[in-house]
């Protein structure tokens, strides 16, 4: 049956990855707390693929929870774990919370896979990592300094974790940690996209609520950086192509194709734009001019960091193809949706 169990499934890059799981033949088992996200989000992957997934209703930080769930599904070929929690600034006024989830979270995965004798797992990591590179661009071998935050804390351990783990269970466990750098767009059917609570707190979800006029202005946070324009560099990746390197690289651990029983991936374009940039292509793409203004820099942010994507590209056999103009349309597409 191909069963693939998909922690945080309905989020944003979660219900990406299930089309790609569901288009290339997996029976993916999604285990969703629903605390970022929505039930509806069920249907509309069903009018993408023709399936509707199987979803149970738990939370990964519940070790009860997450026995039940292994037992039922202790037939899984792997697990791909995103459910998290993911903004910068709620964690450092809520570490704890961060803590629990992200680290009793993966911790209990773990423990369960350990249990079933399932071997296959994959880990969304972050650039966050690298924090401010001292070269750019990132490749995965970069030291890793000290996190600037609790949430970059919870991915740089999650790391470690993973990486005893494998080397204690040599064989029985294979694991893949997938360094995001910064998602964004939407699946080009315009059924599924981002859907932040509240206000946002990255970039193109606010231009695109500023474009909708949900807000009011864009503040560009810096704009005396050594860049291009003096605006922050990102290296800005479609969802859809951060998805399919999750399928790709659950194909490596099912074929035991890895060189090493733990690998680390980056997963961008190779390419950084800043959010002057950004703004442009959105302008461009949605035909609109966008209401900005340039403010201070955001305490915590880095100039400027773009992955080395070489190791994916020849590894992995995974390139990103989407540009940032259709990261921008598709993005703007999906908010005209959802709020029209
Ligand atoms: N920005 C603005 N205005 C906004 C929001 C963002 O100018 O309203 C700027 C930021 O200052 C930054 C760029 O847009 O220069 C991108 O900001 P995001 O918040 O979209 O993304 P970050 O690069 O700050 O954050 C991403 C991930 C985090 C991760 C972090 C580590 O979203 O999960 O990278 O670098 F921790």
């Amino acid at each position: 049956m191909n069963k693939v169990i998909v922690t945080g499934g309905v989020g944003f890059i979660g219900s990406h990855t299930v089309v790609e799981l569901i288009n290339s033949g997996y029976t993916p088992i999604i285990v969703d707390d629903l605390s970022n996200s929505n039930l509806e989000v069920l249907d509309r992957i069903e009018s993408i693929t023709g399936t509707s997934p199987e979803i149970i209703v738990a939370d990964v930080s519940d070790s009860e929870a997450m026995d039940d769930v292994f037992e039922t599904h202790k037939d899984a070929v792997g697990i791909i774990h995103f459910a998290a929690k993911k903004a910068v600034g709620e964690s450092v006024a809520k570490p704890l919370m961060y803590y629990r989830v992200n680290m009793m979270g993966l911790v209990n995965i773990l423990e369960q896979m350990e249990k079933h004798s399932i071997a296959n797992f994959i880990f969304s990591s972050s650039a966050t990592v690298y924090g401010q590179p001292e070269k750019l661009p990132a490749v995965e071998g970069t030291a890793i300094l000290p996190a600037e935050s609790p949430y970059g804390n919870t991915k740089q351990i999650g790391e470690e974790i993973i990486r005893d783990q494998v080397s204690a269970q040599t064989g029985k466990l294979k694991a893949i940690a997938l360094r995001y750098f910064n998602p964004i767009g939407a699946h080009p059917s315009g059924k599924i996209g981002e859907l932040p609570l509240g206000v946002p707190n990255n970039l193109m979800p606010f231009i695109t609520q500023t474009g909708i006029g949900l807000r009011e202005e864009l503040k560009v946070f810096g704009s005396d950086y050594n860049t291009v324009d003096g605006t922050a560099v990102r290296d800005y990746i479609h969802v859809v192509d951060i998805a399919k390197a999750h399928v790709i690289a659950m194909k490596r651990l099912v074929a035991n194709a890895q060189e090493k029983n733990m690998e680390y991936f980056n997963l961008g374009t190779g390419r950084g734009s800043s959010v002057l940039e950004v703004i442009k292509s959105f302008e461009k793409t949605s035909g609109q001019k966008l209401n900005y203004s340039l403010v201070d820099r955001r305490v915590g942010d880095v100039e400027s960091v773009y992955a080395s994507t070489q190791k994916a590209n020849e590894v992995l056999g995974w390139k990103a193809e989407y540009d940032l103009d259709e990261m921008t349309r598709t993005a703007w597409e999906w908010e005209k949706k959802i709020r029209g």
